[in-house]
């Protein structure tokens, strides 16, 4: 049996900065109320003629670089949006397959909001363990200024854009293999975070009231007592069905939302403050590119090492959510 193998992650921020100060400039807020209630410090912002899959090609091409793996080996791409190119259609991973140079690939989109890089780490780990496809590179990318309300306080603080990519590939060597991935998701709750407009679900009335309406909305309050109680009881579960403490996962991964929701999952798992990976202050929300933009960071300051084993925990919207054990096992030690 094939089993999968995270081996190498890359990542893309935009170089133009959002302060807390400057948000504060533009709604009715201030740099400690954002700080005490999100710890979000700052946020980086994609260019105007920036798009989603300009940052995911960037954050694809260290992924490959850096995974030993000849691109032309690569033969799916799937890439975890909610701020895509083009809603509908094409989907970005085929923008991205078509911009890294990569034909006769299989290539689609996946909407599961700031969960999507759990999803396609699933949907890479499925492919490869069934025998359908041997290298899959999975891209996480979002220009959610795009898609966010300026005007809206409760909100506008809290999102920033940027990619991630890793490549998950084919091994015999069970030791390398990602452990578990666990998904859920529950409509019920789809109203506490959507774009209204822009789909079937919205009669289409007038083009002020369609643009309006296809930015965030969030009760950001109700989501936030729903995450912290969603995200602790995925992980405890993940680890008790994998016999695994929280004392040996090297590095926790939690989805960058809000510095007190990690807080409270970090505690209620008793981790150390050196096991948990922080970078919502410096990036804000950057929803499914949020995880592996955090590993990367880890990466590049080679905190993260070959056999180290990864936590990573994801809420969103729709609502969804996932946490997956993985050890990093790059090909070039
Ligand atoms: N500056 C100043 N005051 C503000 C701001 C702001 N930016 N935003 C809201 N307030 C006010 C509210 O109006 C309210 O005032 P009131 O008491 O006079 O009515 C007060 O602050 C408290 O508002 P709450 O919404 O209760 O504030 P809370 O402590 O819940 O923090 C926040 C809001 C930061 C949005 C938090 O609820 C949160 O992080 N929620 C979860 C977000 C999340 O995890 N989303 C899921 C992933 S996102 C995705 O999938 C794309």
């Amino acid at each position: 049996m094939a089993y999968a193998a995270f081996r190498s992650i890359g990542a893309y921020v935009p170089k133009k900065i959002l302060t807390n100060e400057a948000l504060s400039q533009m709604v009715d807020t201030t740099d400690e109320w954002i700080l005490q209630r999100t710890g979000i410090k700052e946020r980086h912002i994609a260019a105007t003629d920036e798009t989603t899959s300009d940052m995911g090609v960037e954050a694809a091409k260290k992924a490959i670089e850096r995974s030993g793996i000849a691109k032309e080996d690569i033969d799916m791409i799937v890439c975890a949006t909610i701020s895509p190119d083009y809603f509908c259609m094409p989907s970005t991973a085929t923008i991205i397959s078509n911009k890294l140079g990569l034909a006769n690939v299989t290539a689609f989109d996946i909407s599961a909001a700031c969960t999507g890089f759990v999803y396609i780490l699933s949907i890479a780990k499925a492919f490869i363990e069934s025998g359908m496809k041997k290298n899959v590179l999975i891209i996480g990318a979002e220009k959610l200024s795009a898609i966010t309300d300026y005007s809206d306080r409760g909100t506008c603080i809290l999102f920033g854009d940027g990619a991630g990519a890793a490549i998950i590939s084919a091994t015999d060597n069970k030791e390398e293999a990602i452990i578990d991935i666990q998904t859920g998701a529950d409509g019920a709750f789809a109203d506490l975070l959507m774009t209204p407009n822009g789909g079937t679900g919205s009669p289409h009335d007038s083009l002020e009231q369609e643009a309006a309406g296809c930015f965030m909305q969030m009760k950001g309050n109700e989501t936030f007592k729903v995450a912290v109680r969603t995200l602790t009881k995925d992980v405890v579960e993940i680890l008790e069905n994998n016999n695994i403490a929280s004392a040996d996962v090297k590095h926790f991964v939690p989805h960058q939302a809000n510095y007190r929701i990690i807080k409270a999952v970090g505690d209620a798992l008793k981790m150390k403050e050196e096991q948990v990976v922080l970078t919502v202050h410096k990036y804000g929300n950057t929803s499914g590119a949020s995880i592996p933009m955090a590993i990367n960071d880890i990466y590049e300051s080679e905190e993260l090492k070959a056999g180290e084993l990864l936590l990573l925990d994801a809420f969103g919207g729709g609502l969804t959510w996932g946490s997956a054990l993985v050890p990093f096992s790059p090909l070039k030690k």
